[in-house]
């Protein structure tokens, strides 16, 4: 009897095997993968952003629940919980919730979800303009008179304290700030604030979530928190393929990632960086952690993504190339996948937008995330109006 199930077990585990590689053959060329086929960076992250702007399913729900389940099964170990509030316009100084912030209860219960599910906590505190058409968080303090900083850092830091203080004094991660470009110039405050963090929750780890192409080589106080962080929007460039299957494809991506990697001169128009990746974790000796890293499964226009052409093959792409070039950096801490949201309806093959979910691309984070199984989760059939790239 313990022979036979033994050997049952055998067979199952041999055809499940299979199909694994099956699924593998399809969807991740191995000759590629060859060196280093699993992440052994300490974050292997994903982005969940609250679902207030994505068809209104609050964190309570057990629809979010399921969502974070589906977040494990990538093999993810961290999991950046963003949540936003809002200033009027981009000379106000003071913040506050709207509808659309995700009330203290359910940022709780996301919280308490993903720590039961083992996941590491990454908070991520945001701010967008309720009402300043053209403009973007990425302008705040841009015509600030000295008063106003002190104003704005001092609603600013109460804010991000309330997320992060919410467990206490324990080993979580906090991002101080993200994509606020027009602020972190500000050096001495900036410090104010990580020293701030430093004095009452000496068990939290600390970063800032830099944007790519300039910021994330602007900041002069990297050495004051423990991860150099950078959302890595990088204009990732489309030529010279015939196909996007072609392994010569990932080539070219890699040559583009080696390049902000080593040289720090992106190809791409618009693209301001002024230091490599590689000099500037040198300069301030502290890895580097992308704490965004995503590609629209369509069309781009720098970071947004385009409502035409659904291209499942490029992001597919774009991901192994990532992987390809980053899993072979020691210095690489870890990644946070741009991102995941509570509805299930979002992502699957009819999306153009960022998040992975039921795609190509969810396939190849699984592999090098180490998740379990392919396709664990239903296909929907249709995409439904989300609001959460203007995050991006
Ligand atoms: C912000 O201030 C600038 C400079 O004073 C001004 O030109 C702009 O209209 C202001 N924006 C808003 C929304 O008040
Ligand atoms: C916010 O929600 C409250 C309570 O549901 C509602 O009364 C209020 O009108 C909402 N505000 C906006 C701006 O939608
Ligand atoms: C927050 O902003 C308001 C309005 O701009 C200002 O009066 C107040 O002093 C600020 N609060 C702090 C703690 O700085
Ligand atoms: C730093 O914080 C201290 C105490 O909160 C404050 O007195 C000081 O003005 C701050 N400095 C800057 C540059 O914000
Ligand atoms: C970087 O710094 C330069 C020089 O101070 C400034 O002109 C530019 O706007 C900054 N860029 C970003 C993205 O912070
Ligand atoms: C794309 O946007 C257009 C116009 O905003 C809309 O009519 C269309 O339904 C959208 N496409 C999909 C697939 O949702
Ligand atoms: C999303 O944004 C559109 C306009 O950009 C707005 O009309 C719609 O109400 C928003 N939906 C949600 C759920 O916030």
């Amino acid at each position: 009897m313990a022979i036979n199930s033994c050997c049952l077990l055998l067979v199952i585990v041999s055809v499940i095997w299979s199909t694994n590689s099956l699924c593998a053959s399809y969807n991740i060329d191995p000759i590629e993968y060859e060196e280093s086929p699993t992440s052994h960076w300490t974050m292997n992250g994903i982005a969940y952003v609250g679902g207030k702007l994505c068809n209104n399913i609050p964190l309570t729900h057990m629809t979010a629940h399921n969502a974070i389940d589906t977040i494990v099964f990538t093999g993810a170990n961290w999991i950046q919980l963003v949540v936003t509030q809002y200033q009027k316009n981009i000379n106000s100084t003071f913040i506050y919730p709207t509808n659309d912030t995700d009330t203290d209860d359910e940022f709780i219960s996301a919280i308490s979800y993903a720590g039961m599910r083992d996941l590491g906590i990454m908070i991520s505190p945001r701010l967008e303009l309720e009402d300043d058409p053209g403009r973007t968080p990425e302008e705040i303090g841009t015509f600030f008179r000295e008063a106003d900083w002190v104003d704005w850092f001092g609603n600013y830091s109460q804010m991000v304290f309330h997320y992060a203080s919410m467990l206490g004094d324990v080993p979580i991660l906090v991002s101080l700030g993200s994509g606020l470009e027009a602020t972190s110039w500000r050096d001495a405050e900036w410090r104010n604030l990580t020293k701030k963090a430093r004095d009452k929750y000496p068990r939290w780890s600390l970063t800032y979530s830099a944007n790519s192409c300039g910021e994330e080589s602007n900041i002069t106080w990297w050495d004051a928190v423990d991860f150099i962080g950078v959302n890595a929007h990088y204009n990732i460039p489309r030529y010279g393929h015939d196909s996007y299957r072609d392994y010569k494809f990932v080539d070219n991506q890699i040559k583009f990632w080696n390049n902000i990697v080593y040289v720090g001169r992106s190809f791409e128009p618009g693209c301001y960086m002024t230091k490599s990746l590689f000099d500037l974790k040198n300069k301030y000796n502290k890895p580097i952690l992308f704490t965004e890293i995503g590609f629209c499964s369509g069309l781009q226009q720098g970071r947004k993504c385009l409502n035409q052409s659904i291209d499942l093959q490029f992001q597919d792409a774009s991901f192994k190339a990532f992987f390809r070039v980053f899993l072979l950096q020691d210095w690489f801490y870890g990644a946070f996948i741009w991102h995941w949201v509570p509805d299930p309806n979002i992502g699957g093959p009819e999306d153009w937008n960022y998040t992975p979910r039921r795609k190509p691309a969810e396939n190849v984070v699984k592999y090098h995330y180490g998740g379990f199984g392919f396709a664990t989760e239903f296909t929907h059939g249709h995409i439904l109006h989300c609001n959460t790239s203007s995050l991006i």
